[in-house]
């Protein structure tokens, strides 16, 4: 069970110090999310400050990339320090050959659907990637509600990667809703809200993890 908290929603005025507590109160890995106004409608952050916190911060960096041209910044997310790139499936270009790129890199891939898009379409990709991540929300913004309605692509992705593919959900991850995706599969959960800004992210982070882990099949 891994967490990967969503830097999207820290306080970016301290951001080394927000990074520290998640790292210190045991995440797994730093999910962070780049947004280009054109893939969603939002604008994150980018390559700066990437670059920026990777000397700050030793856990893996779990980069989604929210951009219509993925194939265009693989270079620059690696000298940045991506570990993993997951890019969108309804983005530009060839999935086969982002992916390629990516591995070229020395980088770990991912594929993501967003909610409207069938997790059968992925289908031709399953075999090459190490991560598949589920939208449990519209992507663009933290703070939304998680779609229980996603689950059933849990369930079929989970049958249908190779084993020991990462199967992760991102969005309206929290102490409510976790267990019901750790049962329909997943094993790797983003949380921005649920952790950021509370009082205790090691407490929130534990409580996750043990949620996740009682719940999964
Ligand atoms: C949404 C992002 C998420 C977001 C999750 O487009 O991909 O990673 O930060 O935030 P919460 O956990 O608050 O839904
Ligand atoms: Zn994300």
């Amino acid at each position: 069970m891994l967490i990967s908290p969503s830097m999207l929603s820290a306080d970016f005025s301290r951001l080394a110090d927000e990074l520290n507590r998640v790292e210190k109160g045991g995440a797994d890995w730093l999910h962070i999310d780049v947004m280009d106004g054109h893939f969603v409608p939002n604008i994150s952050f980018g390559m700066p400050v990437i670059r920026c916190i990777r000397p700050v911060c030793g856990l893996f960096f779990d980069v989604h990339i929210m951009i219509s041209q993925p194939q265009k910044y693989i270079a620059d997310l690696k000298k940045c320090g991506a570990d993993l790139v997951t890019f969108h499936l309804e983005a530009e270009g060839d999935p086969a050959e982002t992916i390629r790129m990516i591995h070229a890199e020395g980088m770990k891939a991912g594929i993501s659907v967003k909610p409207g898009t069938p997790a059968e379409q992925l289908k031709p990709y399953l075999d090459a990637v190490e991560l598949v991540l589920v939208m449990t929300v519209e992507p663009g913004f933290g703070g939304q509600s998680f779609m229980e309605d996603m689950m059933p692509k849990l369930r079929w992705l989970r049958e249908n990667c190779r084993p020991g593919t990462v199967l992760q959900v991102d969005g309206g991850i929290n102490r409510k809703t976790i267990a019901t995706a750790a049962a329909a599969g997943a094993d790797c959960f983003v949380a921005g809200s649920a952790v950021f800004g509370k009082e205790d992210y090691a407490a929130e982070i534990d409580a996750l993890r043990q949620l996740a882990a009682a719940a999964a099949r």
